[in-house]
This record gives structure tokens, C-alpha cells and sequence, in this order.
């Protein structure tokens, strides 16, 4: 009896070995493959079928049934490994997971910042005249961003250019002018660059200050630069970022590093006037000049020869003109912005308007 039972469970072992081997086999998708599986392995499946016929298999003979079943699952589990990976199906448990058919997380795209922006617009102008674009260091000491560019230690002139000490030495530059200095001193005319960068100023922040803001700095020098270069230069500048109807005006102004020197206004954008003078009521004033019909932009002059001998250069060989303008001003003015601090509050609904 223990004999019959051993030989036909031994049978049905190889048989359904068997049988599963070929089906696997044949599976010709994951679907049909789990079919298989389901056949065999699943709660009445015929392996899980063999298990449960053990109870009857005489204590002699279950060791060796025992070994037998094992080595089937053993067998037919790795037949069942090495077939999946070759199927695919929509049902596949993976795939099961990934619902293709959903729309996709959207990615908002991000874009430039404004102050970004109009750097890029000032400095691709000036680079379409033949400058080129240098930049230099935000923390700087006392010799370029003063003395170098002739502002002596207890001049008055200095208050102007009120500056965040980080020690008896170092400071946050107060202007780009002292990359001015830097670039002189390790090259040789001519030359024409541009320098944006980050400037510092403790002053309180309010509409129209900001103890952090932009500038960009201009200076040309080579052996025969005129005042009408100067001129030129910042016609078409100004020209080309606010519209050919622009008109400028320079005003007689100082500056310790040019000699002379000139504040250079532009005609008002907003109410595009510069002959009615100052209005004689409140209310008529244009809300952006006051009635003047002029905006300053910018500080400029022909470079002082003391630049150039602080630099190593023979001021009877050389000459050049340089000028610096706020970023956030211009930007305040191309794009009609009422207050300086929404460049830097990080507000996307302001931001996305540029
Ligand atoms: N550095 C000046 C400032 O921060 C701006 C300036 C004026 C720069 C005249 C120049 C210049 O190069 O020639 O107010």
C-alpha cells in the first residue's frame, strides 16, 4: 500500500512537473504565464494539492515525497522566474501601478528675473558697441573702493558713497567703480567694458531704496576719447532701452574720479515732456518727473587723469570716460514699477509679469 501510494504520488510528481515546465513554456504573455502560475501555485493549485496529500503518505515514505514536492516547487518556481521577465501585459504587477492613461504633474517653467533681465538688455547694447562684459568682487577694501578711485579717508565725498564695514579693512562695495581700478591695473588700453554687479548701502529700505541693489559701470579708455563719445555712446544707450524719441541732457555735476563730470537725465517716458517746466498745480504733475519733464539715470564724466596714474597708466597718453547706472532704477522706469522692493520680495504674481 505504502509502495503503491509512493510510486503514484512519485508519478504525479514528475507528471505535473512536467506539465508545468511545458505550459511555462508556452505561456506566450504574462496573462497566460499567471494562468499557469494560478494552476500550480495558486490555494487549490496542483503543487498546493500535492502538499496537502502528504497527510496520507506513510511516515516511511514522507521524508522522501516530502524531498520530491519540494524539488518540483524548487524547479518549477525557477522556470516561473526565468520566463517573466521576457513577458509583457497590461496586467503585468508592475505595470498594474502605472496608470498611463493619468495626465502627467505639469512642471511650472521658471524664467529670469527682471533686474536678470535688464542687466542682460543694458550690458547686450553696450556689447553691440564693441564693450565687453567684466565683473569683480562684492566685498572689497577701502584702497579700490575709495582711495583708488580718488576718494581720500575723511573726504565729505565719502558720506556719499556711505558703505557696510565687515572689518577695519574689508567692506561690501558701496559702487561697481572700484572694478574700475581692478581692471586697469591688469590691462592695457584700449579697451571698452561694462561690470554689472551687486552694491550695498546701509541705507533704510523704503519705495526707493534698498540697502542691496544693481549697478552697471562703463569705461572706455584708449589715447583719443572726447566728451562726444561719451555723448554718443549713451544717446544711443539710452536710445535703444527707452524708445529713438528719448532726448538726454547732461547736467555739471562731480564725481571724484571724473573730471569734468555730468549727470545725464532723460526725457520724461511718462508724460514725454520736456518743455512745459514745472507745472503750476499739484495735480497736473506728471507723477514721474514732477513736472520737470526730466529723469536723472545716470552718473558719467571723462575719467580723472588721478585714475590713471593711481593705475599705473601716463595720463598725458591716455584718456577715457566711464560711467555707472542703478539697475532697479532703469527697470523701475522701462517697466512703470511703483516701488523697489517688489524686485526683491520674490512675489510670483509680480514676477511673472516680466
Ligand atoms: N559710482 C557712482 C555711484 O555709485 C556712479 C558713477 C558716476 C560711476 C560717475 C561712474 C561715473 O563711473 O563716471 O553713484
Amino acid at each position: 500500500m505504502g509502495l503503491t501510494l509512493k510510486v503514484s504520488m512519485k508519478d504525479k510528481i514528475q507528471e505535473i512537473g512536467k506539465s508545468a515546465i511545458e505550459e511555462i513554456a508556452l505561456a506566450a504573455d504574462a496573462d497566460a504565464l499567471e494562468k499557469v502560475r494560478v494552476k500550480y501555485f495558486g490555494r487549490k493549485g496542483l503543487v498546493t494539492e500535492l502538499f496537502k496529500q502528504m497527510v496520507g503518505v506513510s511516515s516511511a515514505d514522507r521524508a522522501e515525497v516530502g524531498r520530491l514536492i519540494n524539488s518540483l516547487k524548487e524547479t518549477v518556481s525557477k522556470a516561473f522566474d526565468e520566463k517573466a521577465p521576457s513577458l509583457s501585459s497590461g496586467r503585468d504587477s508592475r505595470a498594474q501601478k502605472i496608470d498611463i492613461t493619468l495626465p502627467g504633474i505639469a512642471r511650472e517653467v521658471g524664467h529670469i528675473h527682471p533686474i536678470s533681465k535688464t542687466i542682460e538688455e543694458i550690458c547686450s547694447i553696450f556689447i553691440s558697441l564693441g564693450f565687453k562684459v567684466v565683473e569683480g568682487p562684492e566685498i572689497e577694501n577701502e584702497h579700490y573702493n575709495f582711495e583708488a578711485l580718488n576718494i581720500p579717508l575723511e573726504h565729505p565725498s565719502r558720506d556719499a558713497f556711505d558703505t557696510f564695514y565687515l572689518d577695519d579693512k574689508w567692506l561690501l562695495r558701496s559702487h561697481t567703480s572700484p572694478v574700475q581700478a581692478r581692471f586697469m591695473e591688469k590691462n592695457k588700453p584700449p579697451f571698452a567694458i561694462v561690470i554689472p554687479g551687486k552694491v550695498y548701502r546701509p541705507d533704510a529700505t523704503d519705495a526707493s531704496h534698498s540697502f542691496m541693489f544693481h549697478q552697471v559701470e562703463g569705461l572706455v579708455v584708449s589715447d583719443n576719447i572726447k566728451f562726444s563719445d561719451l555723448k554718443g555712446a549713451l544717446t544711443l544707450f539710452a536710445r535703444q532701452m527707452f524708445g529713438e524719441a528719448i532726448k538726454m541732457r547732461f547736467r555739471p555735476s562731480f564725481f571724484p574720479f571724473t573730471e569734468p563730470s555730468a549727470e545725464v537725465d532723460i526725457s520724461c517716458i511718462l508724460c514725454k515732456s520736456t518743455v512745459h517746466g514745472p507745472r503750476s498745480t499739484e495735480e497736473k504733475r506728471c507723477s514721474l518727473c514732477g513736472g520737470k519733464g526730466w529723469i536723472e539715470i545716470l552718473g558719467a564724466g571723462m575719467v580723472n587723469p588721478k585714475i590713471f596714474k593711481n593705475v599705473g597708466y601716463n595720463p598725458e597718453k591716455v584718456t577715457g570716460f566711464a560711467f555707472g547706472m542703478g539697475v532697479e532704477r532703469i527697470a523701475i522706469l522701462k517697466y512703470g514699477i511703483t516701488d523697489i522692493r517688489m524686485f526683491f520680495e520674490n512675489d510670483i504674481r509680480f514676477l511673472r509679469q516680466f
